[in-house]
């Protein structure tokens, strides 16, 4: 029997400082996902906290951001060894560090004006929060996160882990908007998570500035008619989102669940310790953080049990 502790360092945490990542609720997610899984789709992959942690003969990683899926697709094909090799490299021809902010705005001349997906992982090494964030020309333009912000080694324990997982899993990586990726050859055993960004909270994708594709209601009704065609196909999916944010709520997303009968809403304690200052000032108007699934979970011991 493995205790808590073990169980949880056999997680592997993205290096990315993710905007939503999942890694704080993934005791609570991977429960609640079925014990058998053929191809396992991560559609909205984001920081890849999801996919990568779940056991599936198959993952389909998808995100429609270019430089993500190109940085993945380097940790797959590139050895662990160069990989570190190319980091450290910068590190040293741009004197990168906690306090050389000049050094740091030239090497992010220099990320925008080659654009190495490597890169992009160092730069946002040393960036404000470690935030990947990109102005409207696409130019990433995330200040330098002085005294904070280094390629640490927490940073490079979960990078080696990280890297090491996607070398031994099977994983495909598709760039690609959700609704144009093709879900038509799943079948009874495969599977779909989508962590879309959140109606009615703030994510930097969210507002369809800064490089990143907007998220909108028209957005959500099409993930939630492809929700429903998968469930007519007797294809299991979840979805995470919040019912409620600062006192909001996605009427949206609550009357469809009430329409569709063979819904499961899965209430999370939610984890806002990776959130920025604006969302935790939010105390009277706490989120309601749910998984909602067109099956009924097994009942299984979670860590909060
Ligand atoms: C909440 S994040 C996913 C976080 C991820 N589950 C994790 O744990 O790191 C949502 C992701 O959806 C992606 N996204 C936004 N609009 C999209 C679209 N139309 N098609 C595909 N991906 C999209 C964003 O780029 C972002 O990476």
């Amino acid at each position: 029997m493995q205790n808590i502790a073990e169980k949880v360092s056999l997680r592997v945490k993205s290096p990315l400082n993710y905007i939503g990542g999942k890694a704080k609720l993934l005791d609570q997610i991977l429960p609640l996902f079925p014990k058998k899984i053929g191809v396992f789709v991560d559609l909205f992959a984001g920081g890849f906290n999801v996919g990568l942690n779940v056991k599936a003969e198959k993952i389909i990683a998808n995100d429609n951001l270019t430089f993500l899926i190109d940085l993945y697709q380097i940790f797959q094909n590139t050895s662990l060894e160069n990989i570190l090799q190319h980091i450290e490299n910068q590190i040293d021809t741009f004197k990168l560090s906690l306090t050389n902010e000049e050094g740091y705005k030239q090497f992010r001349k220099h990320y925008n004006t080659y654009k190495n997906p490597l890169d992009l992982f160092v730069l946002m090494a040393f960036s404000f929060n470690h935030q990947i964030r990109f102005n409207n020309q696409h130019e990433f333009n995330n200040p330098f996160g002085r005294e904070r912000s280094s390629f640490n080694d927490t940073m490079k324990a979960n990078l080696v882990h990280f890297v090491r997982k996607i070398q031994q899993t099977h994983i495909e990586f598709c760039c690609s908007d959700f609704d144009k990726l093709d879900l038509n050859f799943l079948q009874g055993n495969d599977f779909v998570y989508c962590d879309p960004p959140y109606l009615i909270s703030l994510g930097t994708y969210n507002d369809g500035k800064r490089g990143f594709t907007g998220w909108n209601e028209s957005e959500e009704r099409k993930l939630l008619e492809i929700l429903q065609s998968l469930h007519t196909r007797n294809i299991r999916f979840a979805l995470s989102n919040v019912l409620e944010h600062k006192g909001k709520e996605n009427r949206l997303l609550i009357d469809w669940i009430y329409e569709n009968k063979y819904m499961k809403i899965n209430y999370l304690k939610a984890d806002y310790s990776n959130s920025n200052y604006q969302t935790l000032v939010r105390e009277k108007n706490a989120s309601v953080e749910v998984l909602i699934t067109n099956y009924e979970p097994e009942k299984v011991k979670t860590l909060f049990d």
